[in-house]
């Protein structure tokens, strides 16, 4: 049996955003709470936010302080500044950050459950004040997911937490947002995405639709990822990019992501590096690793991305991914963490317990070859340089 879950609305295309307020009526909720990020509030897409919700009528709450990687304070700092108001629900408006921060908020306005006790596998199913994500950019997916991560600053742990509290109740998806995403986030945060889409169709938890979902994806994002990070105004290859990590996060929200995901969130805490770059380090190395274990399925991919004929065999179509995955690596500029300037000391040393964290987080047993710890630590050291 396949349980499947997504947002009860979702509202895809340019200028979708004017029917936020729409939205909001529809669901019956009237007095938001605005979580969004200084980036958003300083190029004036987050003024056009509050302007459209204002011209119907409704005075948000906003909060503008919340960080990459959402800490557990920046997630306590915008609980405090919702509960100075009188909140219906919570809009996520921003990246995966701002959205996360949301998704937290709104489940911890209702219950004050241990930050320790959220973390996968436990299923935070119960409901919290309901979810509205904008994202704006193509990349995490975050707006169709039943997943937050939160980043334990004390003990430098990215925690997964799922569950049914954290989908959004309604998703608002306009490319139009994305238009002004700078070169490096627009690689980044396209990467990841397709590291969604691949993970989704691998993972050992692919059913049907996510299955359907996950193709859809590379179909919309591999031939277009390119073109967005050429030309930033070109709008079909942007509407594109959109549609497909859509895709993405609803296929990877049924399905779960895996041993990149899995190894990539301790990259992230402990190097501070953004989290599609870290996948992107990652993503051909565990790609070779991972695929004699499914290599119809990753020859699928191939195929789905348009890099193999449908009349070439698997083993065949299988390198010519692993081939593809590294010459956009080295077109979007992807750094290997020593270029990225980690220190090789604190690379080595933290290894262990990047691997354990890996393991502990439950994404690599969805992967088609389960490693162990030390065949991580392998890909870590593989990677390095
Ligand atoms: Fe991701």
């Amino acid at each position: 049996m396949t349980t499947l879950t997504m947002p009860r609305t979702l509202r895809v295309g340019g200028g979708a955003l004017a029917e936020l307020p729409d939205a909001l009526a529809q669901a019956g909720l009237a007095r938001p709470f605005v979580v969004s990020d200084r980036f958003l509030a300083g190029n004036g897409l987050l003024d056009r936010l509050v302007e459209i919700l204002r011209a119907a009528g409704i005075a948000p709450g906003v909060f503008v302080d919340t960080v990459s990687d959402p800490t557990i304070a920046a997630i306590e700092a915008a609980l405090a500044a919702l509960r100075e108001g009188d909140h219906d629900c919570v809009i996520g408006f921003g990246g995966g950050s701002p959205i996360d921060t949301a998704k937290a908020v709104a489940v911890r306005a209702v219950h004050d459950v241990p930050y320790a006790a959220m973390k996968a596998p436990v299923a935070n199913d119960a409901p919290g004040l309901p979810i509205v994500a904008v994202p704006t950019t193509a990349g995490t997916g975050s707006e169709a997911t039943r997943f937050t991560i939160i980043t334990n600053e004390e003990t430098d742990e990215k925690m997964l937490c799922a569950g049914l509290g954290f989908l959004p109740s309604i998703a608002i998806v306009d490319y139009e947002l994305t238009l002004a995403k700078p070169r490096r986030l627009t690689a980044d945060t396209g990467i990841d995405s397709l590291t969604h889409a691949i993970e989704a169709y691998v993972s050992r938890r692919a059913n049907p639709f996510s299955d359907a979902m996950a193709l859809s994806a590379m179909r919309l994002i591999a031939p277009n990822l390119r073109r967005v990070c050429a030309d930033p105004g070109d709008r079909p290859a942007r509407a594109a990019m959109m549609e497909g990590a859509l895709h993405a996060g609803i296929a990877f929200s049924n399905a779960s992501v895996a041993l990149v995901h899995g190894m990539s969130r301790p990259i992230g805490a402990f190097f501070h590096v953004p989290h599609g770059l870290s996948n992107a380090m990652l993503l051909p190395a565990v790609t070779a690793f991972s695929a004699p274990a499914a290599l119809g399925r990753y020859a699928d991919c191939a195929r789905a991305m348009g890099i193999a004929d449908e009349r070439e065999g698997n083993q065949a179509a299988v390198a010519r991914l692993v081939g593809e995955l590294g010459a956009l690596n080295a077109e979007l500029e992807v750094p290997t963490p020593a270029a990225y300037g980690i220190s090789e000391t604190d690379w080595f040393a933290r290894m262990p317990t990047m691997a354990q964290q890996a393991v502990a987080s439950g994404s690599p047993a969805n992967n088609p070859r389960i490693p162990e710890i030390a065949e991580i630590e392998q890909l870590y050291r593989d990677v390095w340089r």
